[in-house]
């Protein structure tokens, strides 16, 4: 099987790379592939004629998205379209990636795949049309709802860090950190989404999937588990997201459940403390993990 990674020197294309089998990949960046070129899409896919292809590629600078809602359109939407109509083309699978945000968060307990999404921000609005793009426009296709990912090459989309590293970081110049208690998530390794993506592929099960590492917390919860298997000591205060006056809304509330994923006999992810031990493990902050 050939597998091409849209955005492969991304955060989740990087562990794609790692995941899928040399002799089985084609990782693409921006440069070999633009989704927003419509032309250029269709040729690369027509020269390389994968089996499948992963489109990991998004805008999501989720508060600049409120400025101009066109780059998010560009490639969230109009960029998605373009690849399923030269999947379409060259009859192979669509993996495409999408979040958590599509929900409003007014839920209390895990969304599942059936749960109505009801989008509260241009960004979520943009990938939420891109997933119904993919539904519409092809019956060979993955979408897969993901949340709070790290990983070790970081976000590209949010200058190359992420949530963790931008945390550890903060501590080196601030006494102490302010984190917001009411957003409730469950972050996610992209090591254990790049692998589950890789296996859910074999199935040919195709659909819809929520993919995430187990159990849920606050951003504030997160922090300070980061900390704890650091072993590190830092003043951490909860604070709310009003507090940020960020211009995007954010869910407060968007833990999602691998329900389909359960389905397959197939939701055996770890729990995301476990995750974010094996974390920073990779990334050598210590050299074996804590013991518990
Ligand atoms: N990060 C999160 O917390 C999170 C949460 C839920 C869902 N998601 C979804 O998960 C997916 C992967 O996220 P990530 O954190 O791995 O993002 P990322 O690190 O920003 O990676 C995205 C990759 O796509 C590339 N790209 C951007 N625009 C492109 C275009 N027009 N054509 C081709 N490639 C393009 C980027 O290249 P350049 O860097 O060169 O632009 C980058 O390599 C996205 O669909 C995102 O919406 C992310």
């Amino acid at each position: 099987m050939k597998i091409l990674i849209i955005g492969a020197d991304g955060q989740l294309g990087t562990d794609l790379a790692k995941v899928i089998p040399k002799e089985e990949q084609i990782p693409t960046t921006i440069f070999d592939i633009d989704i927003t070129d419509k032309l250029k899409t269709l040729e690369a896919l027509k020269k390389y004629s994968p089996d499948v292809v992963i489109n990991t590629a998004a805008y999501h600078n989720v508060d600049a998205c409120e400025m101009d809602a066109a780059p998010a359109f560009a490639v969230n939407f109009f960029g998605v379209k373009n690849l399923a109509q030269a999947c379409r083309e060259i009859d192979c699978v669509l993996v495409h990636i999408s979040t958590d945000y599509v929900f409003d968060g007014k839920k209390s307990k895990p969304y599942v795949e059936t749960d109505c999404p009801n989008p509260q921000s241009v960004y979520a609005i943009s990938k939420l049309a891109g997933e119904q793009c993919v539904r519409s426009m092809l019956d060979k296709y993955f979408i897969v709802r993901s949340t709070g990912l790290y990983g070790v090459a970081g976000c590209m989309g949010k200058g190359g860090v992420n949530f963790v590293e931008n945390m550890i970081k903060r501590a080196t110049t601030q006494p102490e950190l302010s984190v917001v208690v009411d957003e409730v998530l469950a972050p996610t390794y992209t090591t254990d989404l790049a692998s589950k993506i890789y296996q859910l592929i074999q199935t040919k099960k195709y659909g819809l999937y929520h993919i995430v590492n187990h159990g849920q917390c606050s951003w504030y919860d997160f922090t300070c588990e980061i900390f704890k298997l650091l072993n590190r000591k830092i003043a951490i205060f909860k604070t709310d997201a009003k507090a940020f006056k960020a211009l995007a809304k954010r869910p407060k509330y968007s833990v999602l459940k691998n329900a389909a994923l359960g389905k397959l006999g197939m939701d055996d992810l770890r729990p995301w403390q476990d995750a974010l031990s094996a974390y920073l493990l990779e990334k050598g902050y210590y050299e074996d993990r804590p013991s518990p």
